[in-house]
């Protein structure tokens, strides 16, 4: 049994073909209306449980959509609603579950949370994001920058922003296809210690992303944030807004991230985000391709 928890915990080879896999899904759908069932249903019969303990836009529509197109059925479950959110342990509904699904997609607050879920299912459990990590975001930006850019490895994507999950899986990205990763933020936002070494500093925006390749940020305040920490986040924060004049600094051809949502005119502006260089929006669309390569990695023995 394959669960799909991180990217430095996924071989190499793993994530390659999941990435593989998910441009070849992408190509065969190509032209067919959203609903319309692939040529291969490997979740025919399957049912998939989606539980999000967090709001969700982009996670709960690509795994909805991406079970269907493969001939599965979904069960979208809010952690509020469920035992889980009035005292049930996590590994008893873990074991519950098992016993009703093929397939489990968490999002969750605590990354033990997702741990204890996967030690104690017997189907398998993928990561849909913690407080600590989003790698199914990650390999969706992954095969979207192959697509518009060609081969990462080598490449230089510099991080803008807050050090936060998203930048973990970058980080962890950074080192399983060997790309240079560089953070630039303020210190009190560094990312956390474990990714020492993953990743180097630059403090100047602008000379971090001196040749980058791909432009990077996220949100300023997560949703496991304190929104009490929103306008000290904001200060920190504002000169590493990516702007016009920041993806000046970059190659050309450079491309521009965010995983989305996003707060226009803080951490990007409209002019970037709407801009040539930005792959926001195929970024999104690719997380129903790669995360279906995920799942059918899952069940493949
Ligand atoms: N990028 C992302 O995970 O978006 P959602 O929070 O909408 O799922
Ligand atoms: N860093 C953001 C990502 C949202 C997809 C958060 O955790 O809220």
């Amino acid at each position: 049994m394959k669960h799909f928890l991180d990217i430095h915990t996924t071989s190499l080879a793993d994530l390659r073909k999941i990435i593989d896999t998910g441009r070849i899904i992408k190509e065969a759908r190509a032209g067919k209306p959203k609903g319309a069932l692939d040529q291969d249903t490997p979740l025919k019969d399957h049912v998939v449980a989606l539980i999000f303990e967090k709001p969700s836009t982009r996670t709960r529509v690509s795994f909805d959509v991406g079970v269907r197109q493969m001939g599965g059925s979904t069960m979208v479950l809010s952690g509020a609603d469920m035992q889980l959110g009035h005292g049930e342990t996590i590994a008893d509904t873990a074991q519950v579950l098992s016993r009703y699904v093929d397939l489990i997609m968490m999002r969750t607050f605590e990354e033990d949370t997702l741990l204890e879920m996967a030690e104690h299912a017997t189907v398998p459990v993928i990561n849909g994001l913690t407080n600590r990590t989003h790698p199914c975001q990650i390999m969706a930006d992954i095969l979207t920058f192959e697509e518009h850019n060609g081969p990462i490895k080598g490449k230089k994507v510099v991080w803008s922003g807050d050090g936060n999950n998203v930048f973990a899986s970058f980080a962890h990205a950074a080192k399983q296809f060997e790309f240079d990763l560089v953070f630039t933020g303020p210190p009190p936002l560094d990312p956390e210690a474990s990714l020492d070494g993953l990743y180097t500093t630059v403090r100047d925006p602008h000379e971090a992303v001196d040749g980058a390749d791909l432009v990077v940020t996220d949100t300023w305040v997560s949703m496991h944030d304190p929104q009490s920490a929103r306008e000290r986040r904001h200060n920190q924060l504002r000169g590493y807004q990516v702007n016009r004049a920041l993806m000046d600094s970059a190659k050309p051809d450079a491309l521009f991230m965010h995983c989305l949502p996003a707060h226009r005119d803080d951490e990007a502006t409209s002019e970037v985000m709407d801009g040539p260089n930005s792959v926001i929006f195929d970024e999104a669309e690719n997380r129903l391709h790669a995360q279906k390569a995920v799942m059918k990695w899952c069940l493949e023995s």
